[in-house]
Parts: C-alpha cells; structure tokens; sequence
C-alpha cells in the first residue's frame, strides 16, 4: 500500500556524484515510490557555489547552510556525498539527533571515525548506510553485512582503486612506466589533479579499513592498515612478474590470523598469478574477493567509482533506508562484538619477490642463501641473470629469489641483513606474492 505523504530526502553536495543521485531520484520517481511504499521528496540540496547552474534541480532547493537542513526536523533521509571529515562529521551526527537516517559515501570518515557515526546512529535509532564508501557500485557491504551474517569470513582481497588499477594495467599492457601510465590515466580523467590518494595508497587503506571491520566484526580504523602505495612500482618489475607468470596489482588485504585471535590489514603492490580472478581485472575496475568458511569463495566485480555507479550504490541504501522508515524499524548496526585486535604487519605471513643486484663470483649465492636461512625464511627459487658492469667487465649479477611464506618481520631482517653484504650491491625491489 502506498504512503502519499512523501518522504523527505536532503541531499549534502551536489558534485558527481549528488547530481546523479538528484536526476535518477527525479528520473525514476514512480519507480522508486513504488518500490518503497512512499514518494520520495528532495527537500534541499546544500552546496558550497550556490551560483552554479544545476540541471533538473528546483533553484529553491539549494542552500549553503547545510547544518541548518539537517537541522529543520522534517527531514527522513539525509545523504552525505561531501566526503572528508569535517563538516561532514557533525552534519551526520546532527542529522542523527534531529529524526534522519542517514546514506553516506564518506570512506574517508567512516575509515577515521566510524565508532562515532554507528554510536550517534544507534542512540537515536536511525540507519547509517553506506554501500557507496567501497567500490562504487558493487553490491559488496551489503552482501558482507547481511548475506554473509552467518559465516565466518577469513579473508578479503581486493583491487578497490580503479586509479591505480588502471595505470598497473597500462604498465601491464603497454609496456609503459609509471609516470606515462599516471598521465594517461590523469588525460582520461581517472586520476584527479593531485592524485596522492590513489597513488599512495590512503584511498584503498580507508577501504580496506572499512572491509575488514564488517568482515571480521570488529572495528578497523585507517590508521591500523599498513599502507604502500604503488609510486615505486617500476617496469623491471612487471616483466619480472609476467616471467613468473603474474602480474603486479594494488590489493587491498584483510586477514583474520590462522589462530583467529587478530587481524591484519593492508595495502600494497603484490605480485599474483595470471590465473588468479583478480588478474583478469582491467582499466578502472574494481573487483573483491571474499573467502568464507562455508560460501568458499566469492568474488565481486564492477565499476569502482564514477557518477552514475557510485549513485546507484546510494540510491539503493535510500531505498533501504526509507524501506526501514516505513516499516519503523532500522537495518543492522556497527557488529564489533569480537574485539579482535589489529596485529602490524610484522606479523603478516605470505610470500616474497626479491630482486638483488650482487657480484658475480664463488660463494655469493651461498652468502645470500645463507641470510635467508639465519632469519627463517625458506627459498622456494633463485635466478641469475650475469650481465656486464658499468665499464663493460661484467662480475655483477641480477639474483631473483622468490621465497616461500614467511612472517614479514622475518623477510625485513633478511633484507636488511642482505644490505650489509659486500657483495650484495643493492636490493632493486621487494615485492610479495599473493593470491596462491
Ligand atoms: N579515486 C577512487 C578510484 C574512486 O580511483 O577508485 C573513489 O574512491
């Protein structure tokens, strides 16, 4: 049966995403009532340049005193597509004590402090969704939260910058360094001006913090994710990966320990095998992997960002939202029952790729060799390659030694103590290894 009185929806930004979120809400008005029981009403729309022309949105509607929306008290839904900390911190939590529910697509908030947004949500018995904060519009913490409520997820793996993952595959593909592949992916408007977040890793770390939070109940802040970015990542180091097979992307990685008492989570460049899922990934798009006791294995796939997808994964929690309103009640809550503490990444066991430049001579293998076996590391191959010296005599060497797993305290011992060496002249690249 439907409501006739409308449910009023306040929209926070007005940017890519937010216009989208406006034109599909007015595009598929009938729609979207029926879906949900009620018209849905955009009652105002808060935005920092007032003067700019906005297609399809009643010029009334626009305001820059967002605090004074969230505020008016007649508001159901409010939706947060500003991004950062502040003011969006306190526009949601306001939101919260004067009657709205809330859909964000802040992973940057929800990542540094989502402990305050679920503890204001759950005092004033609103929702707090957020499908878009991770992988545009894949289905992915729905899925996580509800679907998989009654298994145990072990691990997610995931490509979760569409950024990076484009410039990797142009590296990949093309044969292209990383500087050429990151002004590509900044000409086709997939890196942003100052592309520091992608790049380096912060965009992935908040999504990774927010993944294994749900994944592993518990609660996973951006700071406790161990974070490289993907700026060191050279060509030598791709075709080192296609030689054995792999190919090199920007994962995001959440583990629960094989003793189950912490988690680890991360994000770096590794190297996986081509037949791995995740290797098949290409241009901007996002994929995640879920390995849960009983579902084994799942994997998620789909456009990571832009307008329209990241819209979709808004719109859908604005229908879940109103859904709940009207049948008075609200989705599930932060779950962070288990506790369990974020190990560091010491403790992180996999395994590793290790270029070494060294002299040519008896004995350096078995120097080398040596210092893995002092820190525990066990070598799984080696490969050497003899090429000449700067004055064309030759003695030096390119030593390629993939490891089998070990903790990553260990492999850091063993680099430094290789460093040490005489005859080890440099160490030219470290990578790991996943996804075996
Ligand atoms: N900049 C991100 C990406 C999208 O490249 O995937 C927003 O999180």
């Amino acid at each position: 049966m439907m409501r006739t009185r409308p449910l009023k929806v306040a929209l926070l930004g007005c940017g890519v995403v937010g216009s989208e979120v406006a034109r599909i809400m007015a595009t598929h008005a009938d729609d979207l009532a029926a879906r949900i029981g009620a018209p849905l009403e955009l009652a105002g729309v808060a935005v920092r340049r007032p003067s700019k022309v906005r297609e399809g949105i009643d010029p009334a509607l626009i305001t820059t005193d967002a605090t004074a929306l969230v505020k008016r008290g007649d508001i159901d839904v409010v939706i947060e597509v500003i991004g950062g900390i502040e003011p969006a911190r306190t526009l949601i939590t306001t939101a919260f004590e004067h009657g709205a529910s809330v859909v964000s697509a802040n992973k940057a908030l929800l990542a540094e402090d989502g402990a305050t947004l679920f503890a204001a949500a759950e005092k004033h018995g609103r929702d707090l969704y957020y499908e878009a904060a991770v992988a545009g519009a894949i289905p992915l913490l729905r899925p996580l939260r509800e679907s998989l409520a009654g298994d145990k997820v072990n691990r997610v793996l995931g490509i979760v910058n569409g950024t990076t993952n484009f410039i990797l595959d142009r590296m990949d593909s093309s044969g292209a360094g990383y500087s050429e592949a990151l002004d590509e992916a900044t000409a086709l408007g997939y890196a942003e001006a100052d592309p520091t977040a992608d790049v380096e890793g912060f965009d992935a770390a908040a999504k990774a913090a927010i993944l294994a939070g749900i994944a592993f109940h518990t609660r996973v802040r951006l700071d406790d994710v161990h974070r490289e970015g993907l700026t060191e990542v050279t060509s030598a180091d791709i075709a080192s990966a296609r030689r054995m097979g792999c190919t090199v992307k920007l994962l995001a990685i959440c583990e629960r320990a094989a003793d189950g008492r912490s988690v680890t989570a991360r994000v770096h460049p590794a190297m996986i095998p081509l037949s791995h899922p995740l290797a098949s990934v290409r241009e901007a798009y996002n994929a995640v992997f879920v390995e849960a006791e009983a579902a084994g294995r799942l994997m998620f796939y789909g456009p990571g960002a832009g307008g329209p997808p990241t819209a979709s994964a808004v719109l859908g929690d604005l229908v879940a939202v109103c859904r709940n309103k009207i049948g008075g009640s609200t989705g599930p809550g932060e779950s962070a029952y288990t506790r369990l503490p974020v190990s560091s990444m010491g403790e992180v066991v996999t395994r590793y790729h290790i270029s070494l430049d060294v002299a040519d001579k008896p004995g350096v293998l078995a120097q080398v060799a040596t210092v893995f076996a002092e820190h525990d590391v066990s070598i799984d191959t080696v490969r050497q390659q003899g090429r000449l010296d700067s004055e064309g005599l030759g003695g030096e060497a390119s030593l390629v030694v993939v490891t089998h797993r070990a903790p990553d305290a260990a492999l850091s011992g063993t680099v430094e103590a290789l460093r040490k060496l005489d005859t080890v002249r440099g160490v030219a690249s470290i990578m790991r290894v996943e996804g075996e």
